[in-house]
């Protein structure tokens, strides 16, 4: 695996075209997906190994990406700890039972890798299935953002109310988002033991804070739960929207690749980083809407961009949309495969 161009980037060593994969490659955009989701539910799909493993598979077998991602969700470790997770068309996740007070925190449990063990099965699956073609990521949703949605009781377009916890009950706050850091580094642990080659934290929502909020309640855990990783030979990459500003503070985590949101210029965000980092990211995925041409430019400029660095994985700065065509995204992973840096 360590050949792989995946790898190699992620650590930073030179490749002959940058690598390519895409957040949410395993998703709703393919037809193929839709034939699996409608005979199962989100969680089943997620917590039966060999279905799992079909849909990592996906986007291996129609779009040729360089990395698979495990097919699951960040918020499994809420699940876990005993939140009341479902997932809802068109209304997304639900914990039926949002933390509110002291005695909601002291209920979550952290001693749970037994409850997760359908994830380390569904790697070795998939594993198998990939027979050592490309590597494997795993992932897990950094603390603050899986608080979130504890707290809120699912999405939030303001996050008010986990900014009024954090705010009002700081104390509370952490107490959550260490229990919650103490079981997301344990479970990044348990699939790495189960034999995935990279891991990725999603700290999707850290844009919502303010640099000190930022720093207190999301960028402190996301620090202890890289130092705790079993990484070896295992790259680390952190992503969260909001690294274009967050950047140079993410680093000090010490990840080996930092996946940049659209807003940055990318080369200018990778000088400002230790040469030993790599930088993922970060086309807009709201290119992947526009017409064929558009997409082979916008790539292009990208790679032009970033020509001379060694460090880079193509990616775009946050998931793929539901809605944008197939072709699309098969031709931009195309366009990527055929450039030579
Ligand atoms: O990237 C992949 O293809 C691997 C699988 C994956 C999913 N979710 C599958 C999924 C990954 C890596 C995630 C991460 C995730 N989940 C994040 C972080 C990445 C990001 O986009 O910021 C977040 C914030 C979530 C939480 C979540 N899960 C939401 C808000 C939703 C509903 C809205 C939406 O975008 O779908 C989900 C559901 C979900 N997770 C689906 C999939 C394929 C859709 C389920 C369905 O079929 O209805």
């Amino acid at each position: 695996m360590n050949d792989s161009l995946f790898i190699k980037a992620a650590f930073s060593q030179k490749t002959e075209r940058p690598p390519v994969w895409m957040m949410r490659q395993a998703g709703r955009f393919m037809p193929q997906y839709w034939e699996i989701k409608n005979k199962y539910s989100f969680l089943e799909m997620c917590k039966t190994p060999e279905i799992a493993a079909d849909v990592t598979m996906l986007p291996v077998d129609l779009l040729g990406i360089d990395a698979a991602i495990l097919f699951c969700d960040i918020l499994v470790t809420g699940e876990a700890m005993g939140g009341d997770l479902s997932f809802t068309q068109g209304v997304g996740p639900k914990f039926a039972n949002p933390i509110k007070n002291a005695r909601d925190i002291d209920n979550l449990r952290v001693d749970v890798m037994d409850n997760l063990q359908y994830v380390a099965d569904a790697i070795k699956v998939i594993q198998q299935r990939l027979n050592g073609s490309i590597p494997l990521i795993g992932f897990a949703g950094a603390p603050f953002t899986v608080m979130s949605y504890l707290i809120e009781g699912g999405s939030s377009k303001d996050f008010k109310l986990t900014k009024l916890f954090i705010h009002n009950h700081p104390d509370l706050a952490h107490k959550l988002l260490s229990k919650i850091a103490a079981v997301t580094a344990d479970y990044l642990n348990l699939q790495i033991a189960a034999g995935v080659n990279a891991v990725q934290l999603f700290d999707s929502w850290a844009l919502a804070l303010c640099w000190d909020d930022y720093k207190e309640f999301s960028h402190n855990y996301n620090v202890e739960i890289i130092s705790k990783l079993n990484r070896k030979d295992i790259p680390v990459i952190s992503f969260c929207k909001g690294s274009s500003v967050f950047a140079p503070l993410m680093a000090e985590a010490k990840p080996d690749v930092i996946s940049i949101d659209w807003n940055a210029d990318l080369k200018d965000i990778k000088h400002r980083l230790p040469s030993n980092i790599a930088v993922q990211g970060n086309l807009d995925p709201h290119i992947l809407y526009a017409d064929k041409h558009v997409i082979k430019d916008r790539i292009h400029r990208l790679f032009e961009r970033m020509r001379g660095e060694n460090g880079f994985i193509f990616n775009l700065g946050h998931g793929i949309m539901p809605d944008i065509p197939f072709d699309n995204v098969k031709y931009a992973i195309d366009v990527v495969k055929e450039f030579r840096y």
